[in-house]
């Protein structure tokens, strides 16, 4: 009898677990059928000029969408890289994402996609093959229709490259993550304004950039590391971040060290209130990357106008102290 029951929980076991295999395999690259926004990329130059700063600067674009560790470095420096895309962007257990090629090549590049489907992924996450990004990875869906023209009539006007990149390797555990977590959906209900706050030392400006175009509070609010959702006070840091061996040793740093992101909200404790003056903070992002294996892209921030900087140093001292000790910022597992 008690041989019965186990063998017909082994059978129930291998069906659940049968089910949930064929279930992620099938349901894992699903794709999406959303609407195409409704915007027009332009030939004017100061269009142009002003997607040229968000790529380069505050959106930091040009950190990721290069083709290997060394032009990464080469890019945070401020050497001129072509966003000709192939880094290898590794996503710990769950796989390995390749940055796409970003110049106007007709082979390779944007230059196979239509308007529509360049503004769908940074408003819907949904590549142009239709298939679900990690939204995350380009939290840029509330950019202001005007900056986001702006950027893509940028990248429209850059010089092409051609450059196969690799398309992404999921494991098992990336495909199962991707098929559950919310992170992994499309966005459904983006609500960005027609115009972005003018460059201007307020608030306004400093939220906007901080939410929707920097990603400040996406790497300094705690989140899960195995579904990247937030879980933490926003802006109160303590998001952990695993180690990228090659990178690390390509700077010379111990392939093993991880990183923690710091509090900014303006608690004595913490990292914000180091500054006492705004000029302070200018100094601070103006002299760049500190930390060679830091993820913040210190680069393309240090690269950010006057009025940008002091505006989020006005927004992240109009928010509520958090305390939260975050513990040390390079520590090992
Ligand atoms: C943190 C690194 C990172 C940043 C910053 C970033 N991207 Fe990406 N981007 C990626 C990765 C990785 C992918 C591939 C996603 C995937 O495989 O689902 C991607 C995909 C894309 C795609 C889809 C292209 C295709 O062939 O499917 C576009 C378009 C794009 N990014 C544009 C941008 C623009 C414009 C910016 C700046 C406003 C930007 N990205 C900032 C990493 C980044
Ligand atoms: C990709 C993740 C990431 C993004 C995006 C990011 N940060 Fe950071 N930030 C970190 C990490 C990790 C550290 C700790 C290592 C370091 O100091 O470089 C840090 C450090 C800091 C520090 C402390 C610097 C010091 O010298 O002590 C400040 C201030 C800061 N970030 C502000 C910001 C602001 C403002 C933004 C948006 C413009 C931002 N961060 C965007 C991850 C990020």
């Amino acid at each position: 009898m008690a041989k019965k029951i186990t063998f017909g929980i082994l059978i129930l076991l291998a069906v659940l677990i049968g089910g949930f295999v064929i279930y992620v395999q099938l349901s894992w690259n699903k794709t999406y059928d959303l609407p195409y926004p409704d915007l027009q990329v332009s030939t004017d130059s100061t269009v142009i000029e002003r997607g040229r700063y968000l790529v380069h600067g505050p959106a930091h674009c040009s950190n990721c969408h290069v083709s290997s560790i060394e032009d990464m470095i080469a890019a945070d420096a401020g050497k001129p890289t072509p966003l000709k895309g192939g880094a290898a962007f590794p996503l710990g257990e769950l796989g390995v994402l390749y940055t796409p090629n970003l110049t106007p090549d007709p082979k390779t590049g944007i230059g196979r996609y239509t308007d529509g489907q360049i503004f769908r992924m940074m408003r819907h996450a949904v590549r142009p093959s239709g298939i679900a990004s990690l939204s995350l990875l380009m939290p840029f869906w509330n950019m202001a229709d005007e900056d986001l023209v702006a950027v893509v009539s940028y990248l429209r006007s850059m010089s092409p490259v051609e450059n196969e990149v690799p398309p992404a390797a999921w494991t098992f555990m990336g495909k199962a993550v991707r098929t559950f977590a919310p992170p992994f959906r499309p966005i459904l209900h983006p609500t960005p304004a027609p115009t972005a706050p003018p460059m201007e030392a307020t608030i306004q400006r400093g939220e906007y950039l901080a939410r929707y175009v920097a990603n400040c509070v996406g790497c300094h609010t705690q989140f899960d590391p195995s579904t990247f959702e937030a879980i933490g006070a926003e802006y109160a840091g303590g998001s952990e971040f695993e180690p990228y061996p090659e990178f690390h040793l390509a700077v010379g740093e111990d392939p093993e060290l991880w990183m923690r992101s710091p509090n900014i909200t303006p608690h004595p404790n913490s990292a914000l209130s180091k500054f006492k003056t705004v000029e302070e903070w200018k100094e601070r992002f103006r002299k760049g990357r500190q930390i060679k294996i830091s993820p913040m892209h210190w680069g393309p921030f240090s690269r950010m106008s006057d009025q940008d900087l002091e505006a989020l140093y006005l927004y992240l001292h109009s928010l509520d102290p958090v305390d939260h000790e975050v513990g040390e910022l390079m520590f090992k597992k």
